[in-house]
């Protein structure tokens, strides 16, 4: 039966002020899948990293996706899928997003095309939702579209895909575990009018920036005051690392989806590169571990790099 190999981007989401509707891909890190049709109706998955993720079709974020397609579509044929895991679980660089994303991608492609990219994220979401308790699909988008996407709406899907701006992305990953569901616990249920305003303007000037590859309009947009004040206390150092970054030349930045990583763009690969060693420093500083990852924006998204009959 058919099978193929997929390479699937980091998404950070959020950019900052856009909660659960801003995202966008990024070349480093990536996943790997694996993922043949076979006749029977199992569906098979197993990891070859460390991360312990659960492998029973059912609990694990690839499988759940898969299920839901075989359901929709009534099908007869199950899938096997190896994932090799780069983006460490619980990063805030998109790992359970790229396994949906990847799985739905892969499953379609294995059907000859049966779904639009709209339905794709419409069932890499239910992966989301096993991982963090929420269907969010600004992870997703960017990994299936690439680029920079708008959830317009999730409910319907309703995605746009924005211009790519001329950015270098720098990201840190201190080696600390902050769990999606967690952060989005936290979060205040209602905001004042005043700090919606506030809001409205940053992602308005953000999106404007993008499409204008305006760097100071985007710059000056990297503004959150609604969910980076409560969840950057989860992060170690956040502020220092945001300060010493903007000192740096950085245009702007925060929190990747719900931390812990931090990213920030910059107009030259340069700047992205000190900064990733300051970010680097200032965790080896206090010891803990951290990883830093300098990248441009991934165009592609999901992307077959074996494809066997
Ligand atoms: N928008 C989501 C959040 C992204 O911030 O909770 C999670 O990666």
């Amino acid at each position: 039966m058919k099978n193929i190999k997929i390479k699937i981007p980091a998404t950070v989401a959020n950019i900052v002020c856009g909660f659960d509707i801003l995202g966008m891909a990024i070349n480093e890190p990536y996943d790997e899948m694996e993922i043949r049709l076979s006749e029977t109706p199992d569906i098979i998955i197993r990891h070859t990293d460390e991360f312990r993720l659960p492998e029973e079709a059912a609990k694990n974020v690839a499988g759940i996706v898969l299920i839901k397609i075989q359901e929709h579509l009534n099908l007869k044929n199950g899938f096997e899928v190896i994932i090799h895991k780069h983006i460490k679980p619980g990063s805030g660089l998109g790992s359970s997003a790229a396994s949906a994303a990847g799985a739905a991608f892969a499953a379609n492609i294995l059907l000859g095309n049966l779904l639009s990219k709209e339905e794709l994220v419409y069932f890499a979401m239910f992966g989301e939702e096993l991982a963090s308790g929420v269907k969010h699909a600004d992870n997703i988008a960017p990994c299936i579209y690439g680029g920079i996407t708008l959830v317009k709406s999730s409910d319907p899907v309703d995605i746009i895909s924005l211009n790519t701006p001329d950015v270098y992305v720098v990201a840190v990953h201190p080696q600390v575990e902050v769990k999606t569901s967690d952060a989005r616990q936290i979060l205040r249920k209602n905001i004042e009018l005043k700090d919606a305003i506030i809001q409205w303007g940053n992602i308005a000037g953000l999106v404007a920036g993008i499409e204008k590859n305006d760097l100071p309009l985007i710059g000056r947009s990297l503004n959150d005051v609604i969910v980076e004040p409560v969840r950057s206390i989860l992060i170690p150092e956040f502020d220092t690392i945001k300060r010493k970054s903007l000192e740096f030349g950085a245009l702007g930045g925060g929190i990747s989806g719900s931390g812990p990583s931090i990213f920030m763009l910059t107009a030259n690969k340069g700047t992205a590169q000190e900064i990733a060693e300051m970010m680097k420093s200032v965790y080896d500083d206090i010891g803990i571990d951290s990883l830093v990852y300098v990248s441009d924006i991934n165009s592609t998204g999901v992307i077959i790099t074996e494809q066997n009959h």
